[in-house]
């Protein structure tokens, strides 16, 4: 018998508009690529303070354990965000993080007739994700590059089942205000679904509400949403996988029902459970990174190029030429940035907030790169 050829094998029609996500790169691959020992990766929206030593402890603590499947549905975890969100149990989802949220989210709503509303300039998963599922991704422009919620809101029809909106949002780490978001919620038909992802949401919690709405409280209140955080931005957990969804009960069941049953693991759900209860990590993480956040924003403003707005711990810069040769020139320096290209923003940089060295070696290997091109 002939052996099939897997270079035949047909693809789904609705796939050849899907790209990949391109993750940060990694820090030994610059290493090993260039050759240079002391790399600072300002790429990925990492806590740099690292983890919280209590979350360390708590997963060291498991380890003996690993022969064991992890709890499926997180009970332990899910018990205690509710009861710090005020909400029951029955409303929590934890997901591997909050990207395996995503996905989840789309199985559970999204046929093959459906679409989905989505800002070109939001958080990629999000387009990557509908085009896998059914290639029904509907995309709406930037404003003023934030998520033109109005603009959204028209842009949804008789198929439409879910709209994604980031707020903060990555790449820009620009912000809806509270009415803006209530504009698109009365506006939606009951069918639909919006999916508030606020991975960066600690951040800005000392913003004032009708500046930045706490998503959860829409969901107290009853309005169709389902709220996405994670435990890879301020509580410092990317490498454990931690995610969490609040929604309506019947929302969480959905979801619940299109979850491998052991998509979070046990260290990830027991370093989550110990980050929960570090508030000393969390204050520090968020006063550090406010604090060099607005610094590094005004150093490179300084700098004559244009820094947006940002509620996350990252800026998004707009460098005024082609952004692509100014990360390469980083990267030789041994600086990872990331370049927003794929974004449609090809003179725009996202930089990470890092502690003050991190800060200082990125200025100083800027100042080298804009030299270079002047
Ligand atoms: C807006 C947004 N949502 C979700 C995520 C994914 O986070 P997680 O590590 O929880 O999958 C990110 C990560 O960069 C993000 O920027």
């Amino acid at each position: 018998m002939k052996a099939p050829d897997a270079r035949a094998l047909p693809r789904p029609a609705h796939l050849a508009g899907l790209d990949r996500y391109e993750p940060g790169k990694p820090i030994e691959e610059v290493q090993r690529e260039l050759g240079l020992t002391d790399v600072v990766k300002l790429a990925s929206n990492e806590n740099p303070l690292g983890p919280s030593p209590r979350a360390l402890a708590a997963v060291a603590d498991v380890l003996t354990a690993l022969h064991r499947y992890p709890d499926g549905p997180a009970r332990a975890l899910r018990a205690v965000l509710a009861e710090r969100l005020q909400v029951t149990a029955r409303q929590v989802v934890i997901g591997n993080g909050s990207t395996d949220l995503i996905d989840l989210v789309a199985r559970a709503f999204l046929g093959p007739e459906h679409n989905a509303v989505i800002s070109e300039g939001a958080f990629a998963r999000f387009r990557q994700v509908v085009m896998a599922r059914n290639g029904n991704a509907r995309l709406v422009p930037l404003r003023n590059g934030t998520h033109d919620l109005d603009a959204m809101a028209r842009a949804v029809d008789e198929r439409t089942r879910l709209v994604f909106v980031a707020t903060p949002n990555n790449p820009t780490g620009t912000w809806n205000r509270r009415a803006e978001v209530e504009r698109l919620l009365a506006a939606l038909p009951p069918e639909v679904l919006v999916v508030l992802d606020q991975a960066y949401f600690e951040y800005a919690a000392d913003v004032p509400e009708a500046e930045h709405p706490d998503g959860v409280e829409l969901v107290r209140r009853g309005d169709p949403v389902i709220v996405l955080r994670t435990f890879s931005k301020a509580y410092g957990l990317a490498g454990l996988r931690v995610g969490y969804g609040v929604a309506a009960p019947e929302v969480i069941e959905a979801v619940d029902l299109v979850r491998e049953p052991f998509n979070s693991n046990s260290l990830g759900q027991a370093g989550a459970l110990a980050a929960l209860g570090d508030r000393d990590h969390l204050r520090r993480t968020l006063e550090l990174t406010r604090r060099e956040r607005d610094r590094l924003g005004g150093e490179l403003a300084a700098r004559g190029l244009r820094v947006l707005p940002s509620l996350a711990n990252f800026v998004c810069v707009d460098t005024s030429r082609p952004a692509a040769a100014i990360f390469r020139a980083l990267l030789r320096r041994g600086v990872i940035v990331r370049p927003l290209e794929a974004y449609g923003l090809p003179t725009c940089l996202r930089v990470s907030v890092g502690v003050a060295a991190e800060s200082a070696r990125l200025l100083a290997a800027l100042d080298e790169a804009l030299a270079e091109r002047a």
